[in-house]
């Protein structure tokens, strides 16, 4: 049995990926295996360990819960944790998403939000709202209704058949906007498209539109132009639509603001977080829900029908509630947002120039980086090679961890890598990873 997700070599490649260390220790930004090798954190992770490694007050946090008693199950008991975290989101979301289910990770919060929307249509008597609109190059989980609405065909293409029909936009992408499409006129291009395919489909179909404010692993830290997610937020209430802010990978303070959405201010109906809510420490994530999409689904059902058996678990919201009071008190998504772009200015001016950088972006410290063949005609590498699990690779072995992925032009081609350091990280730290990274890019490109 094989636990490796690495992807499989194509065939005539010299390179072959490299056999997975035994993790042994963690201490804020670096990781140490089990053969003394150390290594810096510059992607969290998936974008996860939003405060680094080994945190002491997170740690005493799980260990006292732990202690009293490790869950209690939600139709028998609340619990301190959970009411504290739930006082904690409530407060950084401010506005009205006031409402929040508790769960395991990423892909359970954005069922729980699909789901939501449709309970809300249903509670309201209209059954016939049951579609989705999602975009290309996204990602949103791999339980099957959360992968249904992920444009990443290579996650989508083994099971193929069995999804549920969804509809799917451009990607909103400044660098590779839609063909004939220019950069200032791609936000009022792609809400168009949002609001053509309402109408295609009948608005009395069509239950919610997802996106990711900030696209992670399909696109690699993509942001939307300015003004894209008002357009958005305009349409989807001229037609009844359920807006649904998938910030999973973007949200909880990586990119500057607790959501966000808030960067472009604009308040979604639903919202998923996940991987920053418990840095890591826990598996947990959030559907969080506004009070207009609450009130018929309180009124006519009484909760929403998302539980799961480990919905709202007890230590998993105590280290929520840890990491979450510690970003607070430390001021810590106003240091992403007063340093991103130092950071990204840095990357900028180790990379920039190279032959093989097309484009370098994204928001606080959610950075993506694309590689391409030809910066003029934007030509992707031949997707054979693999290059991005090439640079993960070197990377790795060079004493850096960050998240390359691929398909991020078209679904095949495209190389990308992710930087997403702690939001506690040290300039020195953030210095590290960049000029690790361009060592690796060097030696990956002459090795070609
Ligand atoms: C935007 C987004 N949504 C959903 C998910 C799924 O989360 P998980 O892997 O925790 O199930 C991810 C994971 O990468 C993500 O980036």
């Amino acid at each position: 049995m094989s636990n490796s997700a690495k992807p499989a070599v194509a065939a005539g490649s010299p390179w072959e990926p490299i056999a997975l260390p035994k993790i042994a220790w963690g201490k804020g930004s670096y990781v140490h295996d089990c053969a003394g090798n150390r290594y810096i954190d510059g992607s969290g992770g998936p974008a996860v360990f939003c405060i680094g490694h080994g945190n002491t007050e997170v740690n005493e946090a799980i260990k006292a819960q732990l202690d009293r008693v490790a869950f209690g199950y939600r139709y028998t008991f609340t619990s301190d944790p959970l009411e504290q975290l739930t006082e904690i989101v409530q407060r950084r979301c401010g506005g009205t998403l006031q409402q929040a289910v508790f769960l395991t990770g990423g892909s359970e919060a954005v069922e729980s939000c699909l789901k939501i929307a449709l309970q809300y249509h249903a509670a309201r008597g209209e059954m016939s709202r049951r579609r989705f609109i999602s975009r290309q190059r996204s990602w949103h989980g791999n339980t099957l209704g959360a992968l249904s609405v992920s444009g990443f065909k290579a996650r989508r293409d083994p099971f193929e058949g069995a999804l549920i029909d969804a509809s799917f936009l451009s990607p909103v992408n400044e660098y590779r906007p839609p063909q004939n499409v220019r950069k200032e006129e791609l936000a009022a291009h792609c809400a168009s498209e949002l609001e053509q395919e309402i109408l295609r489909l009948g608005p009395e179909k069509v239950a919610g539109f997802i996106f990711e404010p900030v696209v992670g692993a399909a696109g690699g830290a993509v942001p939307a132009p300015a003004g894209y997610a008002k357009l958005v937020r305009e349409i989807c209430d001229k037609y009844g639509v359920v807006m649904i802010a998938d910030e999973v990978m973007c949200g909880t303070g990586r990119c500057g603001t607790w959501r966000a959405l808030e960067h472009d201010g604009v308040e979604p109906d639903i919202m998923s977080v996940a991987k920053g809510l418990a840095g890591g420490y826990l598996p947990l994530g959030a559907a969080i829900y506004s009070e207009r999409i609450a009130g018929p689904i309180f009124e006519r059902y009484g909760a929403p029908l998302t539980g799961h058996t480990f919905t709202g678990h007890t230590t998993a919201c105590a280290a929520g509630a840890a990491v979450q009071t510690i970003i607070e008190r430390d001021k810590l998504v106003e240091k992403v947002a007063a340093e991103g772009p130092m950071f990204m200015q840095s990357l900028r001016d180790a990379l920039a120039d190279r032959p093989y950088i097309g484009n370098i972006r994204g928001r606080g410290y959610f950075v993506g980086i694309e590689l391409v063949a030809d910066r003029e005609s934007k030509e992707p590498y031949d997707p054979g090679l693999q290059l991005f699990a090439r640079v993960r690779d070197r990377s790795f072995l060079n004493g850096l961890i960050c998240y390359p992925s691929g398909g991020n032009v078209d679904g095949v081609k495209g190389d990308q890598i992710i930087l997403a350091p702690p939001y506690n990280a040290t300039r020195a730290e953030l210095g590290e990873i960049v000029d690790k990274l361009a060592t690796s890019l060097s030696q990956v490109m002459a090795a070609l």
